[in-house]
């Protein structure tokens, strides 16, 4: 840091903005660390509020930081340990609006704040084990919580955009590795509470790992269902990631509710005696929300894996729909009643299970149906154009695994497309009969292709949006959306 802070330290300093009430007058912990030009004054904080209360901080208010409060939390930073005690670590602070522009412009999370610190660490110090990126995350981390006790928010920054231009605009030199940003400002909408946490017993082991693998891989029949439970709530109750459905995705769901599920437009006259439509594995619910609205003369019930998705996706329909439990009555939940259910929908669900919890989730379906109830299954079908995106989302490299499966959303999870007759096969062993079909989108939609090329090159977008313009010439040869629509819908009743 080239520019020293503007006093040395003072014992008992005055009040000074942005440092919490309580934390005013506290001992000068900084400067006696190293006794040198410590910024101060440092202030006292409870130590366990300061981990449980940071919070990642995704909007700030445009207020400038003042310097002393930056430097500060600058001097926690060198307080971290580091790999031998290299301490190989430069941090460029950016209050430059015209600096923080050319670095929003390599990723847009680095627009929002009047701060962001480039954490850089000697690209070449690395023991092992990426000791430069643990010592410089170690930094990272006393940061942020010096920030908080500060009264200041901070949001850790891992895309900043292509790393190399982030070090040539702050002028750092090649042998200094760019680790991440941490972006630092006034909180704009300090969220209350944090996302929850795994719970402590299915981390923390003694003496031995006494957990699961987790598969990086998206194929279902490497996910136990318990594990599958597990990671769907982590990421569910998490809830930064929740991507809302795209508008084609929406388009397709509702002509296939015109087609299969034509009744329940209009608002049922006593929704308490209002038929009952269960929606299997909900994941966020954002779907469930959108059928309720568009079938509001029925009654929402959820079954979820976990009592804690179930709520979540519950709180999100009014009334409360009531929650079920599956593959087992979780956490208390009941299993859905048998015979209950008018409509019993599916959607992109059986695609995440392994095919014998496929089988089992299917024959359970026919049994909460209603006589004469229909159960619509929507699915990604084998052979279609979705296949040939998965294989070179794959091939391409980059970011892979389950978490980017090229999934409907809002499916969260392992994802593989089906095969139509296997579908059929496990839907008539399950004692149900076939009572309307549609398929869609036999090639791609033009926004989807959008959305998938926008990172590609400008030739590889011409070539891949000519093909898929021929196909979709081609779409409405008759039969082919049936036969090969990535898109396919099912209805069923009780034989
Ligand atoms: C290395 C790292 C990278 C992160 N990247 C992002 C990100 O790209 N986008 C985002 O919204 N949050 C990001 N976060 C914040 C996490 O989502 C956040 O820490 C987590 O949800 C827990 O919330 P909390 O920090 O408020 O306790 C990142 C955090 C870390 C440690």
């Amino acid at each position: 840091m080239s520019e020293p802070p503007a006093e040395a330290p003072r014992r008992g300093a005055d009040p000074r903005p942005g440092i919490p009430a309580e934390a005013q007058g506290s001992p000068q912990l900084a400067a006696e660390a190293d006794s040198g030009a410590a910024p101060g004054p440092t202030p006292a904080f409870d130590f366990w509020r300061a981990i449980y209360e940071r919070r990642s901080i995704r909007r700030f208010k445009p207020d400038p930081v003042p310097r002393e409060l930056v430097t500060q939390v600058l001097h926690a930073g060198i307080w971290a340990p580091s790999s031998c005690n290299y301490q190989m670590w430069d941090f460029v602070v950016v209050d430059d609006p015209a600096t923080n522009a050319r670095l929003a412009a390599l990723s847009a999370q680095m627009g929002n704040a009047p701060v962001n610190v480039i954490v850089s660490y000697g690209r070449d110090f690395s023991e092992d084990a990426w000791a430069n990126i643990q010592s410089a995350s170690a930094a990272i981390e006393n940061m942020s919580l010096a920030a908080h006790v500060l009264g200041l928010g901070t949001f850790w920054i891992t895309q900043t955009g292509d790393r190399e231009q982030v070090r040539a605009i702050v002028g750092l030199p090649e042998d200094r590795l760019v680790v991440a940003v941490l972006a630092i400002g006034y909180p704009a909408n300090p969220p209350r509470a944090g996302p929850k946490r795994r719970p402590l017993g299915h981390v923390a082991h003694w003496n031995h790992y006494a957990g699961q693998p987790i598969p990086g891989s998206p194929d279902p029949e490497r996910w136990d269902p318990e594990l599958l439970a597990v990671y769907q709530r982590a990421r569910v109750l998490n809830g930064l990631r929740h991507n809302k459905p795209r508008a084609f995705e929406v388009e397709a769901l509702e002509r296939a509710l015109d087609l299969l599920v034509p009744a329940g437009r209009e608002p049922a006259a006593d929704p308490a005696r209002a038929p009952r439509w269960l929606d299997v594995l909900p994941c966020t619910g954002i779907v469930t929300e959108r059928l309720a609205r568009l079938r509001p003369g029925f009654r929402f019930d959820v079954v979820e894996r976990t009592r804690e998705v179930a709520d979540f996706v519950a709180g999100r329909l009014r009334p409360r729909a009531q929650t079920c439990g599956w593959p087992r009555a979780s956490g208390g939940l009941p299993a859905p009643p048998e015979g209950a259910y008018e409509v019993v929908t599916c959607l992109y669900r059986l695609e995440n299970l392994r095919a014998v919890d496929r089988a089992r989730l299917v024959a359970e379906m026919a049994r909460w149906l209603a006589p004469g109830g229909t159960l619509l299954v929507a699915f990604v079908r084998r052979g279609s154009y979705h296949d040939l995106m998965e294989w070179a989302r794959a091939r391409r490299g980059g970011l892979g695994g389950v978490e980017y499966v090229l999934a409907p959303d809002p499916s969260i999870g392992p994802f593989r497309s089906l095969r139509a007759d296997e579908v059929e096969r496990e839907a008539r062993a399950a004692g149900l009969v076939r009572s309307g079909a549609l398929g869609l989108h036999a090639a791609p939609p033009r926004a989807e292709l959008d959305f998938r090329l926008r990172n590609a090159g400008r030739r590889t977008r011409a070539l891949v949006r000519c093909a898929a313009g021929l196909a979709r010439g081609l779409e409405f040869l008759p039969g082919l959306r049936a036969a090969r629509g990535r898109f396919q819908f099912r209805a069923y009743r009780r034989g």
